[in-house]
């Protein structure tokens, strides 16, 4: 009986290791995605207005050939907490796009050039297109792939993110997967039209072609021309396109935490003179 029980305490025992172990190496496809360090994180987070810029500029002369950005507005890049633009730059940015409008009164679509209120327009008419005309892939809409791909780390890694506040997976994994581009190993076998990428969450092939090169987007504010900083950039803009209220947020959790010490302390001595006459 005794060694029946021992040897159930020390399969339980086991079990349970396996279950702390398990998460850190099923989450192994994420676990070489390299944190880098974001001017909005942690509690006084806030985004480099010059940053989203240059990514802004590396979504509109890169990306935006394939994926699509259907949540965001023009107007969205001149609202507080966003790229810092004016009125009247976004609206000389907005003319440069034409969009399809209607039906007008003879019950015909149009195009028009668009206004700060339009969003932007997508490559392809619709997914089927997409698709064809990137061998089969679907590029998604990038709006908030900065949310939709945090990788998970697994126990004990997401209780001590919440501690550290760690929530900048998402640009994390777009910026190492924009550098996650290498040659094919000899044991691994991609299709044809397909790419390797070590960073893919979905795998070893990826549809998406290396989208960046050296001197591919010019600067015009002298910052470093190469992969690694184009990719930090947009990764930034893609955070901030998925979480345009950040700075907001924080802003408002800092003052919380403030209201809750104060309040903590009047309630404090509250009680002490409400029971201080009563013996113990
Ligand atoms: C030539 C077209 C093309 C361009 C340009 C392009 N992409 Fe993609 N992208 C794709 C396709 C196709 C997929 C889908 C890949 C798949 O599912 O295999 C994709 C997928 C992605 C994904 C999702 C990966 C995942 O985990 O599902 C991200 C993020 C992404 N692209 C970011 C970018 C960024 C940022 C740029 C600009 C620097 C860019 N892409 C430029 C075609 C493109």
């Amino acid at each position: 009986m005794k060694t029946l029980i021992s040897t159930s305490v020390r399969a339980a025992v086991a079990a349970a290791f396996v279950a702390v172990a398990a998460p850190a190496s099923a989450s192994g496809e994420g676990s070489h995605i390299e944190r880098q360090s974001w001017t909005f994180s942690g509690p006084f987070g806030q985004y480099d207005k010059q940053q989203l810029q240059r990514g802004f500029q590396v979504y509109k002369e890169v990306c935006s050939s394939c994926h699509s950005l259907h949540l965001i507005a023009f107007r969205n890049l001149a609202e507080p907490g966003a790229l810092g633009y004016s009125e009247d730059q976004v609206k000389a940015l907005a003319a440069q796009y034409t969009v399809q409008d209607g039906p007008n009164d003879d019950g015909d679509m149009f195009e028009r050039s668009a206004k700060p209120s339009d969003h932007f327009p997508a490559p392809f008419p619709n997914k089927q297109a997409a698709m064809v005309a990137n061998g089969g892939s679907y590029p998604p809409d990038l709006s908030l792939i900065a949310k939709a791909r945090a990788v998970e780390r697994g126990f004990p890694w997401f209780v001590i993110d919440a501690f550290t506040q760690y929530q900048e997976q998402g640009p994390d994994y777009i910026h190492a997967l924009l550098n996650g581009y290498e040659d094919i190993p000899e044991d691994v076998e991609i299709p044809d039209g397909k790419y390797y990428n070590t960073s893919f969450l979905g795998g070893d092939a990826i549809g998406m072609p290396p989208p960046l090169f050296e001197d591919l987007v010019e600067y015009a504010d002298g910052s470093p021309q190469t992969v690694e900083q184009y990719s930090q950039d947009v990764s930034a803009f893609l955070m901030w396109a998925a979480e345009p209220k950040l700075e907001e947020r924080k802003k408002i959790g800092f003052r919380v935490m403030i209201f809750l010490l104060v309040f903590a302390n009047l309630l404090y001595f509250t009680k002490k003179k409400i029971w201080r006459n009563i013996g113990h």
